[in-house]
């Protein structure tokens, strides 16, 4: 049987509670079920990853499942292979899921389409990443309301995500799962890179981060995501750094108590500084630190769904 976790509108209110429940209890110290026995995982990732890479192969072998990695430089993907054809291969070797990254939008739902198995999205272009969105709600849930499935504490909670919205996955699955749980999401971009409120969630989307800082409980930082930016877009680093960087002289007039997010990999000293890096408001090493967790428990549910314990 097959199950999938491609975006995440599939995180209705049931799904979302019972992951969120099972991600508090791993991080609390549950060890993984043997949900995969022997199971056999692509991690196919055409595109560059270290944390949603490492961490679900890491949830992979704590499940007692087996992952074999994919990567464009040295698979046929190189040679042109389409990922179609690339997906014959892998089922014919028996290959029970797969978790794609891949620069182009849609590529999860065209896996799903042609692989009769379990299929997560780890990022497809500027489309969703929803695993990375799960992580950072829960994180934010459990920081304002003691537990990972705290997302009651989220209703009323202001949220900018500020940067390059309009090359970012992040920004869309993270928005829109938040603003689901009742947060009030706020963008904040360069005009160049803004992006209609309503593809993330948003209420809004302003040029200036001055404008939000002393409204807003949480700071969800960006980085400029140059391999998507287009050959004739001129990026003004410098400026960018003017405007939109979290420097520590700027969050020191944010509140007292917001808290600051990044779903890594960090440009340091371009969206944010070091000292806002070393600062106690930034959530990114716990953000980190709920990566396995909220892949596996991702993984042990479609494993369920698809009846392999049965
Ligand atoms: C993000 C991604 O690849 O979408 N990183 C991640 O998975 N943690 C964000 C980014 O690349 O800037």
């Amino acid at each position: 049987m097959s199950a999938t976790f491609l975006g995440v509108e599939e995180l209705d209110g049931g799904r979302l509670a019972a992951l969120g429940a099972r991600i508090e209890d791993l991080v609390g110290g549950a060890t993984a079920t043997h949900a995969l026995g022997g199971r056999r995982v692509a991690l196919m990732f055409l595109e560059p990853s270290t944390r949603t890479a490492l961490s679900f192969q890491a949830a992979v072998d704590q499940l007692g499942g087996r992952s074999v990695r994919l990567d464009p430089e040295t698979s046929s993907l190189v040679k042109d292979e389409s990922v179609r054809d690339t997906l014959r291969v892998l089922a014919a070797q028996g290959t029970d899921a797969v978790v794609v990254r891949a620069p182009w939008v849609g590529t999860a739902q065209l896996v799903a389409r042609f692989f009769d198995g379990v299929v997560v999205n780890a990022g497809d272009g500027v489309g969703e990443h929803p695993t990375q969105a799960l992580q950072d709600v829960c994180v934010l849930a459990r920081v304002r309301g003691g537990r990972a499935d705290a997302f009651s504490a989220l209703e009323g909670c202001r949220v900018a995500i500020v940067g390059d919205l309009s090359h970012s996955r992040v920004a869309r699955s993270v928005g829109r799962l938040l603003s689901s749980v009742g947060a009030e999401v706020v963008g904040v971009a360069p005009r160049e890179w803004s992006l209609d409120p309503r593809a993330f969630g948003a209420v809004g989307v302003t040029n200036e981060i001055d404008d939000v800082l002393d409204e807003v409980d949480v700071l969800y930082m960006l980085r400029i995501q140059h391999e998507r930016v287009g050959a004739n877009e001129h990026v003004d680093v410098a400026s960018y750094r003017a405007r939109f960087q979290l420097s520590a002289r700027r969050l020191a007039r944010a509140r007292p108590d917001a808290v600051v997010m990044h779903p890594g990999p960090v440009n340091r000293g371009v969206e944010l500084d070091d000292l806002v890096l070393s600062s106690p408001q930034m959530l990114d090493g716990l953000q980190y630190a709920f990566g396995v967790p909220t892949r596996i428990a991702v993984l042990e549910a479609l494993a369920e769904e698809a009846g392999w314990g049965s």
